[in-house]
């Protein structure tokens, strides 16, 4: 296996989520009863990554306390006899080595990658967005790791998305899949305008990356938006030779947005036996209500 270490970039503001997010990181809003980030880690730590390397920024310490023990709580939990509850508390510590470095001043994703280097070193690692919420049954992560150990590239996560939306992501140029669906990545860009995007398959938060991709993103200067993109890395490299697009077929929800956030709780809360029964017999009296 050669990727064993996963960075999840966690320094932003959170501001779409303001006031929420004023003393709390955007990172630890609950969907349902899980801060965000722990689904991110819970997928790094099933794909068989079990080394995280968080990318944070000053006031951003809590979320490393939750992936660390908590003895005066389990202590606590232990003493009530709540055995599931601590149990619970106790195996978050034990999903994975959770370590962070701190991004000291926000240029860009590919900047807060940059930031991973020294833990990183020459290995391939995989890089995971924590507003994309993937479907936990969908092997996404593992499928592109296979697609690195085959091909030694870069490989992205691609999702087809409306054209009107092309502009909220990395957009890919892609040729004919291989017999193991791998598509080749000829090209990306940035937050294209929809009539200049070159297609309709849209990069989302995963990525497994050679270490080889710190060099470029060194000589990468400011892209879209004035920040040091990734995309524009990727593209450096796919400009040299094709990379890999691994294409998601399941749902993805995008959590850094108001509307993707609540979709995201009412889909984990529905396939929940103890939340799910009750809350889709909710909704259907809800929706007939306000929206008769
Ligand atoms: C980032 C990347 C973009 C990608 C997107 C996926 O953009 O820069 O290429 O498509 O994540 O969620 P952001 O959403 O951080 O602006």
């Amino acid at each position: 296996m050669t990727v064993r270490k996963a960075v999840i970039p966690a320094a932003g503001y959170g501001t779409r989520f303001l006031p929420a997010t004023k003393a709390v990181p955007k990172e630890l809003l609950p969907i349902v009863d899980r801060p965000t980030i722990e689904y991110i880690v819970d997928e790094c730590a099933r794909a068989g990554l079990d080394d995280v390397l968080l990318v944070t920024s000053a006031g951003k310490s809590a979320i490393e306390d939750h992936f660390d023990r908590a003895l005066e709580l389990e202590a606590a939990l232990e003493a009530k006899g709540k055995d599931d509850l601590l149990s619970t508390v106790r195996d978050l510590a034990d999903l994975a080595r959770v370590h962070a470095v701190r991004q000291g001043e926000q240029l860009g994703l590919g900047h807060a990658v940059l930031q991973a280097r020294h833990h990183v070193g020459d290995e391939s690692f995989a890089v995971l967005l924590g507003d994309d919420i993937v479907d936990p049954d969908d092997d996404l992560l593992e499928r592109m790791i296979a697609a690195h150990d085959a091909t030694g590239r870069a490989v992205v996560a691609l999702m087809q998305v409306d054209e009107a939306d092309v502009d909220k992501y990395g957009i890919a140029s892609v040729g004919e899949p291989d017999d193991d669906g791998r598509l080749p990545v000829t090209g990306l860009v940035e937050k294209p305008d929809p009539a200049d995007a070159p297609s309709d398959l849209a990069v989302i938060g995963r990525y497994v990356l050679p270490s080889g991709i710190f060099d470029v993103l060194d000589r990468t200067g400011r892209g879209a938006g004035g920040e040091i993109q990734l995309t524009d890395a990727l593209e450096t490299l796919a400009a040299d030779e094709p990379i890999v697009g691994i294409q998601l077929d399941g749902i993805r929800h995008d959590a850094g947005d108001k509307f993707g956030f609540l979709a995201a709780t009412i889909d984990f809360a529905l396939r929940r036996d103890d939340l799910g029964p009750q809350l889709a017999d909710h909704l259907r009296d809800l929706v007939a209500t306000r929206l008769s």
